[in-house]
């Protein structure tokens, strides 16, 4: 695992926060607070016509590179209308077979070509590692450039992770925030990105108990849990969700990560073990929220849509604005929108 990314970090605030976005480990709480207040302060101006103006503004003559040469829905839509809400221009490459790594043109050398027309890279790749390895190639250059990762094969995807955080941080904002809840990971925790990045990022917030709910041959893998006992976050593994769901403040849960299988091993799970349904909405806390990365399998009956505790809807939208987020902090613009005068809500 690498920690790219987090000489970048600085305090002093002339100075951007953020460079490159590889690793969910470099976060702090500071950071992950303030990108929080940014994506509601966006999501705010956004809604006037002279607010949203405002924001296309603020970036016309920056441009990115979407590198999506993995399937994707909402990551690259996201990040596609965030770079569009700030009047970032974007270019596309989607499928590998139409970029020169056909020709045998090294990975390395696509990147620092991207680098050569764009300001920033936001990339997902099958392999993992992969977003790591281009920022270390801009860090030798002469003009790099940042690098974001969208989603690094079954290894890291840190901006789901901050649109998670979001997503707890707003859900929980009238009940002390994220400090001091239960929150539940249920699927395939071995494979699943989203789940390894947000489990990282618990160690920014305090008193917080982890409790995965996974399959045996699909629980959460050493390295993460090793992790987390090195910053003392207290979790426990179960494979039955029935006598934790009560407990839960939240319970994020994610399918099986099917593309991975070899032999075709997640047909060997009884997915219905692993589901919400109305059975499960009946136990669960009238306050407690259920979130999803989306795209959903059977895990989530889609009965579970209308109810009041089912945040995976807005989940998803939160992910555009905390994207505008971490472009505006990346580009050193957050300053400025945090003082900028429009009115508080509207
Ligand atoms: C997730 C991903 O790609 O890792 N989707 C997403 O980015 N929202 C989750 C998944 O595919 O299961």
């Amino acid at each position: 695992m690498t920690d790219v990314g987090a000489e970048h970090l600085s305090a002093a605030s002339e100075q951007p926060r953020l460079f490159h976005v590889i690793d969910p480990r470099v976060f702090d709480r500071r950071l992950l607070d303030d990108l929080c207040e940014l994506a509601t302060r966006v999501r705010r101006i956004a809604k006037s016509r002279e607010g949203a103006l405002y924001l296309q503004n603020l970036l016309p003559t920056r441009r990115a590179m979407l590198y999506f040469t993995q399937p994707s829905t909402r990551t690259f839509l996201s990040f596609n209308n965030a770079c569009h809400i700030l009047g970032i221009r974007t270019s596309e490459i989607r499928d590998p077979s139409t970029s020169s790594e056909v020709k045998g043109e090294s990975f390395e050398d696509s990147i620092r070509t991207f680098s050569s027309y764009v300001d920033v890279i936001i990339m997902r790749t099958r392999e993992p590692g992969r977003a790591a390895v281009a920022a270390r190639l801009m860090d030798s250059i002469p003009r790099p450039v940042p690098v974001i990762n969208a989603g690094s094969g079954s290894d890291q995807h840190p901006t789901q992770a901050l649109l998670d955080i979001y997503t707890l941080d707003r859900s929980f904002a009238e009940r002390g925030g994220i400090d001091g809840k239960v929150i539940g990971m249920m699927g395939d925790l071995k494979r699943g990105r989203t789940v390894r990045s947000l489990s990282y990022l618990m160690k920014c917030y305090r008193d917080v108990r982890l409790v995965f709910i996974a399959p045996a041959p699909f629980a959460m893998q050493p390295d993460v849990k090793a992790h987390l006992a090195e910053h003392g976050i207290e979790f426990i593994e179960t494979e039955r969700l029935d006598d934790v769901l009560p407990e839960l403040d939240a319970l994020y849960v994610t399918r099986m990560q099917s593309e991975w299988d070899i032999a075709g091993e997640s047909r060997s799970v009884d997915i219905r073990r692993f589901s919400v349904g109305p059975a499960q909405l009946a136990r669960l806390k009238p306050d407690a929220i259920i979130m999803h990365p989306l795209p959903r399998g059977p895990e989530i009956d889609p009965a579970v849509d209308a109810d009041h505790r089912a945040m995976y809807w807005r989940q998803e939208r939160n992910g555009m604005w905390m994207r505008v987020a971490v472009l505006l902090t990346i580009f050193g613009l957050d300053q400025e929108v945090r003082a900028a005068d429009f009115p508080a809500d509207g």
